[in-house]
């Protein structure tokens, strides 16, 4: 289905919600996720995501790194990945010299459990795990931004639940950022209770986002 800023997204089948926001899967992926946890700014950007998905938000970052001339670390968790077809079909407005490395990621593509898919080049390294993050294991003091993207907490609950919220805030370089387009109020405490300061920020579309940061 097309989005309001006419970028594609779809819905799953199964949990019955689009892959991005309906008012713009690409606005999203730029206003919320890449701008709201200051990755458009960082000089070296370490994002942790939850959720890969459509690769939406990761060609945002890559777009954006590429543009700039900062090298990007993306790592990003997915435990039930879409069809090389399907992502293939998902189109973003990218830049010359990022499709490259979209085109080297769907001969890649999709990452094998227990074995990360892994692309290097001049614009820095993406690393999938095909993992299910409630178990998963995430790098200490890793990430300047995390992406909290699964689908939303009332038909996706686990990776909202506060035992991972715990293990994201541990994943996040003190001063770091995590993004959200939930502003549920469980899911606001949990990220207080894992140490995050909270607030709610103004949305594109939507009334507001959440901006978390680790003091
Ligand atoms: C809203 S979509 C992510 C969109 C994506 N960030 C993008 O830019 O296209 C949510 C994704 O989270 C994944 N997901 C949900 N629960 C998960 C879990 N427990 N572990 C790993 N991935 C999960 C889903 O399979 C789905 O692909």
């Amino acid at each position: 289905m097309q989005t309001e800023d006419g970028s594609l997204t779809l819905v799953h089948p199964v949990f019955g919600e689009a892959y991005s926001s309906r008012h713009g899967a690409w606005m999203q992926a730029n206003e919320l996720y890449l701008k709201q946890t200051q990755t458009h700014r960082h000089s070296s950007p370490h994002v942790l995501e939850i959720g890969f998905g459509l690769g939406v938000n990761f060609r945002a970052a890559l777009d954006n790194c590429v543009q700039r001339g900062v090298p990007l670390a993306y790592l990003s968790y997915e435990f039930l990945p879409v069809s090389r077809e399907v992502l293939t079909s998902v189109e973003v407005p990218l830049g010359p010299q990022s499709q490259p490395v979209w085109a080297a990621l769907l001969t890649h593509w999709p990452p094998r459990p227990r074995l990360p898919l892994v692309l290097e080049g001049f614009w820095g390294r993406l690393e999938v795990r095909r993992e299910d993050v409630t178990a998963a294991e995430f790098p200490a003091r890793w990430a300047s931004a995390v992406y909290l993207d699964p689908f939303s907490p009332e038909v996706n609950p686990e990776p909202w639940q506060e035992p991972v919220l715990r293990r994201l805030f541990e994943a996040v370089q003190p001063g770091g950022y995590l993004a959200t387009y939930s502003v549920a109020g469980q899911v606001r405490r949990g990220l207080e209770a894992a140490g995050f300061s909270v607030k709610k920020v103004p949305g594109v579309g939507k009334k507001a986002w959440t901006q978390a940061r680790r003091p």
